[in-house]
């Protein structure tokens, strides 16, 4: 198993955010992970990328214990994440805001470093294009600061920041909230694309069921801060309990 988290819990004041959270993913594989709002999806992330720490639980990634190290030296085993609110409170411009993610490339190999720095910036940057600024359709806008996009282009440019990172782990925060169906379609392609490319494991929450169904290998269901359900679409679908809870039946 790539990544095998077990028994992780957190909570903020008397709050429970994550409570005994287990889930596992194989290289190659996309999870989709759903449940209503304030289920704990995103800081169910942010355990396992370090932005918060776990009062209790592992989270075992390729064999190495990720609990306890900070989002920087996460990135570097590989794991890259998005984020589901995506501010521009600064003026990079797009190829700035790629070449930060390839700056977090993590496992190069001195001569692979010695490599990369004789290769220069010019090198660098045909590669992001070709690899990840293309497929995204970003290519055209490389040179715009961040600020002037919509937030359908800026979700782009989100995922772009993760992939250039050259993740074998990409946790996804909601990638198609706020896009347009279209806009939506295309990111969901591109996220299959990338798997079948790489191979890298996929962790996806989301709430467009049609993306998640489409997208997904596997999907978990979390509420009220624990796994609920785990199964293929159709089983979640036809989960009673999971209808109840998530898709609001009686
Ligand atoms: N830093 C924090 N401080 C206090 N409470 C927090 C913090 N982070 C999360 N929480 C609480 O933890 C619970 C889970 O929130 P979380 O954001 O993980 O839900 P979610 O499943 O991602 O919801 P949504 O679908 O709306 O994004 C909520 O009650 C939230 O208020
Ligand atoms: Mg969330």
């Amino acid at each position: 198993m790539a990544l095998a988290v077990r028994d992780v819990s957190i909570s903020f004041g008397g709050v429970v955010a994550v409570k005994g959270m287990g889930l596992d993913i194989s290289e190659g594989e996309i999870v989709g992970l759903i449940g209503p709002n304030g289920a704990g999806k995103t800081t169910f992330i942010n355990c396992i990328a370090g932005t918060y720490q776990p009062s209790s639980g592992t989270v075992a990634w390729q064999g190495r214990e990720l609990r306890g190290l900070a989002p920087h030296a996460v990135i570097r085993q590989g794991v890259a994440r998005t984020f589901q609110n995506v501010a521009s409170l600064h003026d990079l411009t797009v190829l700035d805001i790629v070449k930060l993610g390839a700056g977090a490339r993590g496992g190069a190999s001195p001569r692979d470093a010695a490599r990369a720095f004789v290769r220069g910036e010019a090198e660098l940057e045909a590669e992001l294009h070709e690899a990840v600024l293309g497929p995204l359709r970003l290519s055209p806008i490389a040179a715009q600061p961040i600020q002037t996009l919509s937030y359908g282009l800026r979700k782009a440019v989100d995922l772009a920041r993760a992939l250039a990172s050259r993740p074998r782990l990409l946790l996804l925060d909601e990638p198609v909230a706020g896009l347009t169906a279209q806009e939506g379609r295309q990111m969901a392609g591109v996220i299959r694309e990338v798997r079948d490319r790489t191979r890298c494991a996929v962790l996806m929450v989301e709430h467009k069921m049609d993306v998640v169904m489409s997208t997904c290998d596997r999907i978990a269901v979390m509420a009220a801060g624990a796994k609920i359900f785990e199964g293929t679409g159709a089983e979640v679908q036809a989960d009673p309990e999971v209808r109840r809870v998530y898709l609001g039946e009686p």
